[in-house]
């Protein structure tokens, strides 16, 4: 099983950049941000506590992720493997997960974070508003994101650092040559695993 998380802050390009991991490597994505949005929509109880937090650029329970995140794999028994898009965001959820990957017998194999100037984050993140339809995308919302962001969630980076399978990706390049960059990084995860074969 091949495991990745994309980490970043908000506008650093892991929406983007899961698409071609997703399709190459045949993961099951889950994008905890996009499952809120999903919860929002419908109105379900979870998605009305999350709707006015998330509108003020705030990050959501970790309760609350634990459980769209252990539904999703409970409705996925196949899965050949996971990309995570923006989770784990703090400590506990980093915890979360390594518990989820034993009990399905595995590990994440690499945490790629796409470092990028907070101003630049915030000029792609006002371009995308424009067309995206996201309540979120606005100046003083993507502040605060940005705030939770340097709060929360870069201090979880030291724990995939001392475990060693923290990587570093310049993400002001081009699309393309981040895809590169990231490709070439699950391509030597994948190589990294037991062949598994039957003589008979
Ligand atoms: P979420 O949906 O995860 O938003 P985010 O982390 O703020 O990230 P974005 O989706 O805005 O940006 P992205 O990095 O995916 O960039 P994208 O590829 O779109 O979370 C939303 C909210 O949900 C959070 O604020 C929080 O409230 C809650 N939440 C979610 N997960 C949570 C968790 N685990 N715990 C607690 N709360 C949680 O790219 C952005 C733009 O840039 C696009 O227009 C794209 O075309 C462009 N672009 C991308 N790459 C490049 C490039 N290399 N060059 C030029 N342009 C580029």
């Amino acid at each position: 099983m091949l495991n990745i998380a994309l980490f970043g802050p908000p506008g650093a390009g892991k929406g983007t950049q899961s698409e071609h991991l997703v399709k190459e490597y045949n993961l099951l994505y889950i994008s905890t941000g996009d499952l809120l949005r999903q919860e929002i929509a419908d109105q379900t109880p979870l998605g009305i506590q999350a709707q006015s937090i998330i509108a003020a650029g705030g990050l959501v329970s970790d309760e609350i992720i634990v459980q769209i995140i252990e539904k999703t794999i409970i409705d996925h028994p196949g899965a050949n493997g996971f990309l995570f898009d923006g989770f784990p965001r703090t400590y506990v959820q980093a915890y979360i997960l390594e518990g989820l990957m034993l009990k399905l017998n595995t590990s994440l194999n690499c945490l790629l974070s796409l470092n990028l100037p907070e101003e630049v984050c915030v000029e792609r993140l006002l371009n995308r508003g424009k067309t995206s339809g996201r309540s979120d995308d606005n100046e003083m919302v993507i502040r605060n994101r940005l705030r939770e962001y340097n709060e929360k969630t870069i201090p979880v980076l030291s724990f995939y650092r001392e475990k060693g399978i923290c990587y570093d990706i310049d993400g002001t390049r081009s699309i393309e040559e981040v895809t590169r960059e990231l490709d070439a990084i699950a391509a030597n995860e994948l190589k990294k695993q037991p062949l598994n074969i039957v003589l008979f």
